[in-house]
């Protein structure tokens, strides 16, 4: 089993501290687990070359190259972000934005049907649920095939205040996701939303007369 995490914050705080309760319970050696964070991509700038030209002409590319190979390559993807003003961290923003071209609106890579995506995110109070729904939302339209969602209201600002009772709370769930991960890896398949969302944009890529980067590659991967 392959894992790339992407954290959405650079600090080891309990957004962090959640995510590793959840990797070292997958069934993989650690070799095998590539982990990565958005804080030093520089912002879209909106030029569209990658949608309209192909992705390596993103100013940003060697920013961002690593990390999209390593998603690319894995089984499972993991995205973790603190709540910040009721959303996810502006990096992590920043980092699905340079992966607007793998839309499924546009060139969504083949192997996302296949993986296992896990949104994770903490918050003091109230948010997390919506953010870790936002993240999960990014790769419904990367064509994720399963996506887990684990939202944790912590109380603190930090890790080593979090309360025992909570840490306990954030172990089970961690052990839950995990185990259906472990189980449901090899057989991941996209849902009926999924597949629905999948043959409109065959429709429409079909009759596609003003982006041949797009309808090229729909064509290159024999989906229409
Ligand atoms: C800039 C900023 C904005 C925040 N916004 C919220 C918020 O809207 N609601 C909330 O309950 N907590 C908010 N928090 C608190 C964090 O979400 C919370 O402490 C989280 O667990 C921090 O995770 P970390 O330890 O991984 O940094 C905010 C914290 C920061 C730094």
């Amino acid at each position: 089993m392959k894992v790339a995490v992407l954290h959405g914050q650079k600090h080891k705080g309990s957004t962090y501290h959640i995510t590793k309760l959840l990797v070292d319970k997958l069934d993989c050696a650690k070799e095998d687990v590539k982990e990565f964070c958005a804080n030093d991509i520089s912002d879209c700038i909106g030029c569209f070359q990658c949608i309209i030209k192909g992705e390596e002409n993103c100013p940003h590319r060697s920013q961002t190259e690593e990390i999209i190979k390593a998603i690319e390559e894995a089984d499972i993807i993991i995205f973790d972000s603190p709540n910040y003003v009721m959303n996810m961290s502006g990096q992590l923003k920043t980092f699905f934005d340079h992966m607007a071209y793998r839309w499924i609106s546009h060139r969504p890579h083949p192997s996302m049907r296949r993986k296992i995506g896990v949104a994770i995110s903490t918050t003091a109070g109230a948010g997390a649920g919506r953010v870790t729904k936002l993240i999960s939302s990014q790769m419904f339209w990367w064509s994720v095939g399963k996506t887990y969602k684990i939202p944790m209201a912590v109380a603190a600002m930090n890790w080593g205040t979090v309360k025992d009772k909570i840490k306990i709370k954030a172990e089970k769930k961690t052990t839950k996701v995990a185990n259906a991960i472990n189980k449901k890896y090899r057989y991941v398949k996209p849902g009926i939303k999924a597949r629905f969302m999948f043959n409109l944009m065959k429709n429409m890529q079909k009759s596609n007369d003003y982006n041949p980067v797009d309808s090229n590659y729909w064509k290159e991967q024999g989906w229409i």
